[in-house]
């Protein structure tokens, strides 16, 4: 008689079934154009089968993943805190390095509160699902990401779509709801994949119209947006007008993680409620550290915000000079629209041949139509970096025609 093991039960359940039948995954697998395991980093570069390519898909706006002193920082973590808290807060307890973190991003957005997550994806989650409820309306742009929409899905509120950062479609949506309905209004301070910026103070300015709840996720605002780069709100001067800011570590901060950033009230009321909060395992002491000396860094140096914006505006006046579709970015995430899938391909091998390596984007990520390849800058890329970035682009740019 054969063993039992798992190789040769006959049965495959339909689901399974479904599952090994899924056409998307079979391409997916076949082109294998995501998913790379690169065998080395360091810095800004990457290694794949021996050839090293500068990252331009990155989030690593300000650079300092690069730094000594946040690796250090890490370093130190683990040492005085070991690996994990290894449970939720909620059943284990919070750490002091909770606490300290969450004052500091609180204090730097001039909220009263915040709370961290292990996820930027599980603090957007939780922003929007914990404060709405069935009956709610929730009105969206769009465009925002893949983690606001599970947040309002689980939250099982009305949703309302609006045009993506139009402030008519968006006063028409909240014209149509009834004046007894609460209403949550859900944006992105930049958009993720377009790079565009949100008009926070006109959705303000509409969000007390109409006496609406505002969530701002600011993941790619954060450290990056006003003068002192403390995100979307500061820049339009409204940080007391949104209720609650989320977003994320792995950009600007170079660690992983999130928070949810608003009023005590809120935030212990989140604590009180989200599932995310209380039945997740709370951000590691690693994680936490490097965010925080990232953060202390961007606030005691502004060269690394001025170096971003410096090579920003290269990389913009590069794309404009050679005719390519950025969808009007005006930040650091600039989106490279190739228009259909063979073209974004074609682009993004184009860069790889001359060193240069970028994620396509492809739908769902984005609607037919805007398949791009999605790159952003970083302050690491020094004068070298850019000129390499500049031949790789200038040489697919051309090729393309
Ligand atoms: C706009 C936005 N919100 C939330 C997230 C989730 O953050 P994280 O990847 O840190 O979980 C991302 C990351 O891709 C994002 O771009």
């Amino acid at each position: 008689m054969l063993p039992f093991t798992k190789k040769n039960i006959k049965f495959v359940s339909a689901i399974k079934k479904r599952i090994r039948e899924d056409e998307l995954t079979k391409l997916r697998v076949k082109h294998d154009l995501w998913y790379k395991a690169f065998e080395k980093q360091e810095g800004n570069k990457v290694w794949l089968d021996g050839k090293q390519y500068l990252m331009l898909s990155s989030n690593d706006y300000l650079g300092l993943g690069v730094d000594p002193r946040v690796r250090e920082a890490a370093r130190d973590a683990l040492h005085i805190w070991g690996t994990s808290p290894t449970g939720s807060r909620f059943a284990n307890g919070s750490r002091y390095y909770h606490q300290e973190l969450e004052e500091q991003i609180a204090d730097f957005l001039d909220q009263e509160a915040c709370h961290v997550h292990s996820a930027g994806y599980l603090s957007c989650v939780a922003s929007v699902s914990c404060f709405l409820g069935k009956g709610d309306v929730a009105l969206v742009d769009k465009n925002v990401h893949s983690s606001l929409w599970e947040g309002l899905r689980l939250s099982m509120a009305t949703i309302e779509k609006f045009a993506h950062n139009s402030l008519t479609s968006l006063e028409e949506e909240l014209s149509f709801v009834f004046h007894d309905r609460k209403k949550l209004i859900v944006v992105e301070g930049v958009y993720s994949m377009e790079g565009h910026v949100c008009p926070l103070d006109k959705v303000v300015g509409l969000a007390q119209k109409y006496d609406c709840f505002l969530v701002l996720d600011d993941a790619h605002g954060f450290g990056v947006l006003g003068d002192r780069g403390h995100g979307t709100a500061d820049f339009f001067g409204v940080e007391d007008s949104v209720d609650v800011i989320c977003g994320s570590f792995s950009k600007s901060l170079a660690s992983t993680g999130g928070f949810v950033a608003g009023d005590k009230e809120l935030i212990d009321f989140l604590r009180t409620y989200s599932k995310q909060t209380i039945f997740s395992a709370a951000i590691n002491p690693t994680q936490a550290a490097i965010a925080s000396k990232a953060l202390e860094i961007h606030q005691n140096e502004p060269e690394h915000l001025e170096r971003l914006w410096q090579n920003t505006r290269r990389y913009h006046a590069l794309l404009e000079s050679l005719g390519l579709d950025f969808w009007e970015s005006k930040t650091p995430a600039v989106p490279i629209v190739a228009g259909n899938k063979e073209r974004a391909y074609f682009f993004s091998e184009r860069l790889k041949e001359k060193g240069v390596y970028a994620n396509l984007i492809l739908p769902p990520g984005v609607p037919p139509g805007k398949e791009l390849i999605r790159t952003a800058i970083s302050a690491s890329f020094n004068n070298e970096d850019m000129e390499r970035i500049e031949e790789a682009v200038t040489y697919a740019a051309k090729a393309l025609v």
